[in-house]
């Protein structure tokens, strides 16, 4: 999916990074907000924050790529993410993300390329006792399988 860099949200950016520059350590709320706005924080808009701190464009970008709450290409509609922690993995959660994988022809940090879906690996979610399991955006599928998958990515495309 192509980044648009809108102006109006541009300004929004820029105001509220004018805002947590009053105060110390205005790179994380910045980019919290960044990622609200826009979604993502893709290079274009690493720049702005750049020049708005008079940070360098590799110190952002290490923050942005270091913390899994960022992401620097747009996400789908949906998020699904399979979890690969020890229990599910050894439930069969890798079955589950190549099923996922097939279906959606996407590997794990794609986004399909109708804009539906993005595919994540996630590390433990705090379900063990429900191994394997994973997320549709907030929702939780428990005791998984591929036949699970499949209906839930089903459910998603009917909402
Ligand atoms: S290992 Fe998957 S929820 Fe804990």
């Amino acid at each position: 999916m192509k980044f648009v860099l809108d102006e109006e949200k541009v300004a929004m950016l820029k105001q509220c990074i004018a805002q947590h520059k009053q105060k110390p350590g205005p790179l994380m709320p910045s980019l919290h907000d960044a990622q609200h706005i826009f979604g993502c924080i893709p290079i274009e808009v690493q720049k702005i924050i750049s020049e708005e701190l008079n940070e360098s464009v590799a110190k952002i970008n290490g923050v942005v790529t270091f913390y899994s709450n960022f992401t620097t290409e747009p996400k789908g509609k949906h998020v699904i993410s399979v979890c690969l922690g020890t229990a599910c993995y050894v439930k069969g959660a890798k079955e589950i993300l190549e099923q996922i994988q097939d279906l959606l022809h996407i590997n794990p940090g794609e986004t399909s390329s109708d804009g539906m879906f993005t595919l994540e690996n996630t590390r433990c979610i705090g379900a063990c006792g429900l191994a394997p399991v994973f997320k549709i955006d907030e929702k939780v599928y428990g005791a998984a399988n591929k036949d699970i998958a499949k209906k839930a990515i089903e459910e998603a495309l009917k909402a």
